[in-house]
């Protein structure tokens, strides 16, 4: 085998608690991860010259060592000394620095497709902690699905699959740093916190509309001073027919749940137009 293709998916973020703040800087986190079918295309090719060379569809996207999924298969190439390259070509169509770990999806797919592509055996456990040397969120980017993330985000357990709904993903046109809104929750009181359990039993009892009520980021209370419209087409997702809607991740991205894909499409469609927004994407929740 000489190359592989794969689909990276993005992520929303059902609920995201924040518990507790370590030594280290990172944030003890509770938070129930969703995939969703919207994805990049990954494709990884080897080559005979002894590098990683890396090309996207944007060209502002950086293709060195910046890029995860660079990084990704620079770690694989040095801790399984593989003389070889890769040529790897991304495709991107997940919004980037959104809160939808399109970078951390790609990050995983190389993971992923070097193990595949060399045939190096690398088994669950080393795979994991060679993810999140990467990435808070690679780990789960690669088991994907319904799941709850604590610790940093690389404690994992696997939930019942979510049920199906249709997700508007809307995304502001500007970008947040992750740092700057994780050291900005620092000096705000949390007031209110998620109630995971609840969100946990809803999707056991496969109840979309219960799932969508216990929808909480505590991370909206750093990120919405910076960037109002997030409050702002939370309100207008809802108006238009949403079951619910939050942030994801450490933003901008919002999402809206839908039980209708009409609804969700003539959503997309206002919000788009009203905001003035390029980033509007009509998908849904997805479960391999
Ligand atoms: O791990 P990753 O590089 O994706 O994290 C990006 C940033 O997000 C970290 O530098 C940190 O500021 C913040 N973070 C955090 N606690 C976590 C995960 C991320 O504070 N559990």
């Amino acid at each position: 085998m000489n190359y592989i293709n794969l689909k990276s998916r993005a992520k929303i973020n059902l609920t995201l608690d924040v518990t507790g703040v370590r030594d280290d800087g990172y944030h003890e986190l509770k938070m129930i991860m969703q995939t969703v079918e919207l994805y990049d295309r990954v494709y990884i090719k080897k080559i005979d010259k002894p590098y990683v060379k890396l090309k996207s569809n944007l060209e502002w996207l950086p293709a060195d060592n910046r890029n995860l999924a660079f990084r990704a298969a620079d770690i694989i190439r040095s801790m399984y000394g593989i003389e070889s390259g890769v040529f790897i070509e991304l495709n991107k169509s997940i919004p980037v620095a959104a809160g939808l770990a399109g970078g951390s999806s790609d990050c995983a797919s190389v993971l992923y497709g070097m193990n595949i592509l060399f045939g190096l055996k690398i088994n669950r456990q080393d795979m994991a902690k060679i993810a999140l040397k990467l990435g808070s969120d690679v780990p789960y980017c690669l088991m994907r699905g319904t799941a709850l993330a604590e610790g940093r985000g690389e404690i994992l357990t696997r939930l019942n699959p979510c049920p199906q709904a249709w997700i508007v993903l809307a995304k502001p046109m500007i970008s947040l740093s992750t740092p700057a809104v994780y050291k900005a929750l620092d000096s705000i009181d949390i007031d209110y916190h998620p109630d995971t359990e609840a969100v946990i039993n809803a999707i056991n009892a496969g109840d979309i509309r219960a799932v969508a009520d216990g929808l909480s980021n505590v991370l909206e209370a750093a990120s919405i001073p910076m960037c109002p419209m997030i409050g702002e087409i939370k309100a207008e997702l809802i108006k238009n027919g949403a079951l619910g809607a939050l942030m994801s991740g450490s933003g901008p991205t919002v999402f809206g749940i839908f039980d209708s894909k009409k609804k969700a499409a003539v959503a997309a469609n206002n919000i788009k137009a009203k905001f003035n927004l390029r980033d509007v994407i009509l998908t849904k929740i997805f479960n391999a």
